[in-house]
Parts: C-alpha cells; sequence; structure tokens
C-alpha cells in the first residue's frame, strides 16, 4: 500500500526571518568577543549592535509565540513533563512520532534557547568594558549589580554555546533519522509521510494586523536601545 504524503506550511516567512537574522546576529556577538574581532574599528560597538537586534528579534518571537500563526505558538508546541517524557522515549526507539511543529523535545529546547539568549542580551544592557564603551543601562543598579552581571554574562555565553551545539546536534539526529527539518527552515514546508500528530486543519490566517504590531514593538525596542 502506497503512504500518503502530506505537506504542510508550518514556518511562516516571519519565524524563517527570524530564524537566520538571530542566528547571523548571534554569530556576530561571539565573534565580536572571541577574536580580535577586525575588521571592525569598534568590535564591542558591533557586539553590542547585534545584541540591540537580538533583543528586537526576542521580543518579536515572544509576541508570535502568543498571538502568531499556528504552529509558531508556544500553546502548539510545549507539552507536559509527561508528553514530553514519553516522546524522549519513543525517540530512543525510534518509533518517534512525526510533529509539524516543534517536536516535545525540541520545543522545551527553544524555550530555554529563547530564555538564555534573553538574559545573555538584557544582562549586557547593564556591562562596561571597562575601557571606553558603556552599554545603555550601565550603573542603573550600581557597580556590585553590574560586576555580577558581567559574570553572569560570561557564564550564560558558556551556557548558550553548549544550547547551541544541542540544538545542531538535534538536527543531525532528526537529519539521520530521514527527517527533513533544515530544508523547512527555509522553504517554510514539512513534508510527512502519513499525518504529523499535531497536524490543525487549517493554519490560521489574518496575523497580518498582530504581525504589523509586533514588527513595529519589536523595531521600537531595537532602535530604541541602538540610538540610546
Ligand atoms: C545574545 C547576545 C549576546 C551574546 C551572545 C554575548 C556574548 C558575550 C561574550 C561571549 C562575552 C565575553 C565574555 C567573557 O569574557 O567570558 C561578552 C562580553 C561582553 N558583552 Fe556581550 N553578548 C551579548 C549581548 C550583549 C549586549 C546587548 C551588550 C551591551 C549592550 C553586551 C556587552 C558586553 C560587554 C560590555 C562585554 C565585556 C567585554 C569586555 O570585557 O571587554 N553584550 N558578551
Ligand atoms: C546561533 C545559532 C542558532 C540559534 C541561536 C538557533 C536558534 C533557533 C531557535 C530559537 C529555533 C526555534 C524557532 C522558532 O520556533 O522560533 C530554531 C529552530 C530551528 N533551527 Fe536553529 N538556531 C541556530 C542555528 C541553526 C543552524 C546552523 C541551523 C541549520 C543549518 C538551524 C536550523 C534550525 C531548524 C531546522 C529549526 C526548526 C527545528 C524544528 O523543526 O523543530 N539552526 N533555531
Amino acid at each position: 500500500m502506497q503512504s500518503r504524503t502530506t505537506r504542510i506550511a508550518v514556518w511562516d516567512k516571519l519565524i524563517r526571518l527570524f530564524h537566520w537574522s538571530l542566528l547571523a546576529a548571534v554569530v556576530i556577538s561571539f565573534y565580536t568577543t572571541k577574536t580580535t574581532g577586525e575588521p571592525f574599528l569598534f568590535p564591542i560597538e558591533v557586539h553590542a549592535q547585534s545584541g540591540y537586534i537580538i533583543i528586537g528579534l526576542l521580543v518579536f518571537r515572544f509576541i508570535w509565540g502568543l498571538v502568531g500563526t499556528t504552529y509558531a505558538r508556544f500553546s502548539t508546541f510545549l507539552y507536559g513533563p509527561k508528553a514530553t517524557a514519553s516522546y524522549a522515549k519513543a525517540l530512543i526507539t525510534r518509533r518517534a512520532p512525526h510533529y509539524a511543529s516543534h517536536n516535545p523535545l525540541g520545543g522545551w529546547m527553544v524555550l530555554l534557547l529563547l530564555v538564555s539568549l534573553s538574559f545573555q542580551a538584557v544582562s549586557g544592557l547593564f556591562l562596561s568594558d571597562d575601557i571606553f564603551f558603556q552599554a545603555p543601562l550601565y550603573g542603573l543598579l550600581g557597580g556590585e549589580v553590574s560586576d555580577v552581571l558581567a559574570r553572569l554574562h560570561s557564564l550564560n555565553s558558556d551556557l548558550l554555546l553548549i544550547l547551541i551545539g544541542l540544538h545542531l546536534a538535534g538536527l543531525i539526529w532528526h537529519t539521520l533519522l530521514g527527517e527533513r527539518l533544515v530544508p523547512a527552515m527555509l522553504t517554510g514546508v514539512k513534508q510527512f509521510s502519513g499525518a504529523p500528530v499535531d497536524g490543525q486543519p487549517a493554519v490560521q490566517r489574518g496575523h497580518r494586523r498582530y504581525a504589523v504590531g509586533a514588527l513595529l514593538v519589536a523595531a521600537g525596542v531595537s532602535g530604541w536601545l541602538w540610538f540610546y
């Protein structure tokens, strides 16, 4: 018997733009602190600016997680501990069901990434490089808090690298299992043999007004930080 192939448009344009812009900005953030930062004249300025862009992207993503398209919503891809544990078990025995949005483990991984990125970028706003750069909120909470945040900024940056490593390892694992997740993040469309467990009759439309609102708020926050 032939298995039926289902194609679902899971990732809308804004999620895809969000993802690849985030990747570029995070790479710049690490590049400007882990290397000499050439060819940038003031790498720390570029570091901060990529951080402001990341904050805007995250603001957009949190709003879109609440009011965005079906598969982008947190309510679609965050599952309780029971469902997550049984998915993990099924994954080990290679009997895991397919999901249109993030699978239960992937969903928590995404949330962890978003929270860690948020902490990283927001803690950066209180820092100085002790030479000539002072972030917009430097000094607001006093020198001692700034010192603690500087240590946490450094520690959390290592955690972020681990999370990104796990993210990539997860993608390689799913690719080996025959799931084409990366092309889906490029084209928006996922292909399934059979129906995914979280498949919805139709992706909700009519989000244009929410999208414009989310983009305006995100651009406003980024712009304010950039020109502060
Ligand atoms: C997600 C975004 C960010 C990432 C991934 C990131 C990453 C890093 C890393 C890896 C370091 C080096 C830590 C160490 O010395 O061990 C660092 C230092 C620093 N970051 Fe960030 N950062 C981000 C956002 C920001 C933002 C938004 C600002 C300020 C507006 C900022 C300001 C600083 C400063 C002032 C330092 C200290 C540099 C020095 O001591 O020379 N960071 N950051
Ligand atoms: C700095 C590095 C990266 C970060 C911070 C990052 C972050 C994220 C985040 C936050 C999501 C969730 C998307 C959403 O629902 O909003 C995601 C999903 C995804 N990312 Fe990345 N990513 C990184 C690198 C990459 C790379 C290098 C690739 C592939 C070449 C990739 C491919 C994907 C794919 C395919 C998904 C969707 C996974 C699924 O279908 O469940 N990511 N990433």
